[in-house]
């Protein structure tokens, strides 16, 4: 298995060979749209690399908050992502997120990483450094990436593009029920206000704000099942 030359690594995936050019499936939304469990199913099915560009971000923002940096001061947080090893694996459905060989993968879902997270991700160099860990990670391989700004800016040839959406209460409910699964101390007028503070945040950023690609599919997925997302993407795949 192929490892990014740069600080990112990806392993245990399968590779799927290719001849000159992978194939990209762009997966972008807001949160609660239901991007994760469907790119998941979609990489799982077609035997893609799946890339969870969200999970970067808040491996950065973990950091940044375990060594109590001001997540508004850009220098500070750039210069720690470039001395910052994360490492993604997709292995049998589970996606294992490190942080300089840490297993965070729970960690970075809780709610004191999300209500920092849009802060990081706004930051001009470390979207930079991102996006190209990002192509990286990508390389030579077919690929689903879900975020916020893979079909406009990581990716704007890719091959598919998905914009995923669903409306706000709905989005809301999908969140509360997740994290009460996960047992957090949460209630759902605070998932409301974190849902609509990182829509307002990630949708006007300056740099690669979330936004459909003019090329993308329009999902709205608050009256479909995951079953039913899943096969109207895959409809779209030909391969
Ligand atoms: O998908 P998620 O909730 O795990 O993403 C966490 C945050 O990361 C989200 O609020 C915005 C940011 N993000 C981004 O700016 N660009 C991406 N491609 C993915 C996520």
């Amino acid at each position: 298995m192929p490892q990014s030359k740069s600080h990112l690594r990806v392993k245990s995936q399968t590779k799927t060979s290719q001849q000159n050019k992978e194939i990209i499936i762009a997966i972008d939304g807001p949160a609660g749209a239901g991007k994760s469990t469907v790119a998941k199913l979609i990489a799982q099915k077609l035997g893609f690399f799946y890339i969870d560009t969200g999970a970067l971000y808040r491996a950065l923002t973990l950091k940044a908050k375990r060594l109590n940096l001001n997540l508004k001061d850009e220098k500070s947080i750039s210069d720690l992502l470039k001395k910052t090893n994360i490492g993604l694996e997709y292995d049998k459905n589970n996606l294992r997120v490190t942080l300089d060989g840490e297993d965070i993968s729970k960690e970075i879902r809780k709610p004191y990483v999300t209500d920092g997270v849009s802060d990081v991700a706004k930051i001009k160099e470390v979207r930079e450094i991102m996006t190209t860990l990002q192509r990286k990670l990508a390389e030579n391989n077919n690929s689903v990436l879900e975020g916020r700004d893979i079909g406009t800016v990581v990716f704007p040839n890719a091959q598919y593009k998905f914009f995923l959406d669903a409306d706000f209460n709905e989005r809301v409910n999908r969140r509360f029920k997740e994290l009460e699964e996960k047992k957090e101390n949460i209630n759902m007028e605070l998932v409301a206000n974190d849902l609509s503070t990182r829509d307002k945040i990630d949708s006007t950023r300056k740099i690669a704000p979330l936004k459909k690609a003019e090329d993308a599919i329009y999902i709205d997925t608050t009256n479909l099942s995951i079953e039913e997302v899943v096969n109207k993407v895959i409809s779209w795949i030909k391969i």
